[in-house]
């Protein structure tokens, strides 16, 4: 099967009563973990890729790594832009072979978001991809611990259509108290069912995605500290929270500092495990079975996405 764009699984998927995982890939380990957790599972899959893995990682080296994913699995697999910053950087994604692109147009007034990304929107469909928009604005990029309960940055319900009806967009990401990184709440987890409700109430039937949606695994939280790190205070949102929004109109569950946190907890075990040792293919074998595990449960026991691929 070749890479589709997210129409068809996210109408699945909202019908279903089930959400698919986005999960940001900047190698070769992790893409292979995931395809592999997919495979195991039966899952669709989104793999998704920031501006700064693109330039990590080089474009063409990604998209070579998403056709083999492809050639080794008869999933659905999307390659979708995550945060497109500009229109130019989603044209480039378009032409060079992704599928779906998100315009993050969240930091702009109503007007400017409407108009980048409706432009966004024109090229892509003219191309038969896809287009993720952001309406309200996540806390958390550039200040991790201060996680921000202002309501200015919430979505506003009585926004949306408008917002969506203008650019055309196929899925909208909503701001309901998640954050990124692994530094998402000071006190008790909260997030803004209320306002998940009033927007999916306007929108029936649209695809609704979640941005910073990692649960920040107290395990391999743990395991950073005893093997050397320096994370206290980390926390993530509740697995029962997402199993939750899942099962409403959120059909995007975005995945990228669980796989961060497993990563790094792996590696610090192992080599502190094996002080000699200095294989790289012997320290992240661990790693990557570790992350097809995490993922794999994220598929079977929050996103609730496992046997959907044949569907
Ligand atoms: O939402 C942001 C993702 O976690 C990607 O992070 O821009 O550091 O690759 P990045
Ligand atoms: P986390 O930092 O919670 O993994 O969120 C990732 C994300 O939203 C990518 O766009
Ligand atoms: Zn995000």
């Amino acid at each position: 099967m070749p890479l589709v764009n997210s129409r068809d699984l996210f109408r699945k998927a909202y019908e279903g009563g089930y959400a698919i995982g986005a999960f940001n890939v900047n190698n070769m380990e992790i893409v292979q973990a995931i395809t592999e957790a997919g495979k195991i599972e039966n899952a669709p899959l989104i793999l998704q890729v920031s501006a700064g893995a693109r330039k990590y990682a080089k474009h063409v080296y990604l998209m070579k790594l998403m056709e083999a994913a492809v050639l080794d699995t008869d999933l659905p697999i999307v390659v979708h832009l995550d945060h497109g910053p500009d229109f130019e950087t989603c044209k480039s994604c378009i032409d060079g072979g992704f599928t779906s692109v998100m315009i993050d147009g969240s930091h702009l007034d109503f007007e400017a978001n409407i108009a980048v990304t409706k432009r966004v929107v024109d090229y892509a469909h003219e191309r038969d991809i896809t287009v993720e928009g952001e309406l309200g604005r996540l806390a958390g990029i550039e200040d991790a611990v201060n996680v921000s309960t202002d309501d200015a940055a919430f979505t506003d319900p009585d926004q949306v259509v408008e917002f969506v009806e203008r650019t055309g967009v196929d899925s909208l990401a909503i701001a309901i108290g998640t954050s990124h990184g692994a530094f998402k709440f000071k006190g008790e987890p909260r997030l803004r069912f209320d306002i998940l409700e009033k927007v999916s109430a306007k929108l029936p039937g649209f695809p609704i995605v979640l941005h910073g949606a990692s649960s920040v695994i107290p395990e391999y939280v743990d395991m950073i500290n005893r093997y050397g790190g320096d994370m206290p205070g980390a926390q993530g949102v509740p697995e029962s929270m997402l199993r939750q929004a899942a099962k409403s109109a959120v059909c995007k569950i975005n995945i990228d500092s669980d796989l961060r946190l497993v990563f790094t907890g792996e590696l610090r075990k192992y080599l502190a495990e094996h002080p000699g040792h200095f294989d790289p293919r012997q320290y992240l074998t661990p790693v990557r079975d570790s992350l097809r595990e995490m993922v794999r449960h994220k598929i079977v026991h929050v996103l609730g996405c496992d046997g959907k691929a044949a569907e």
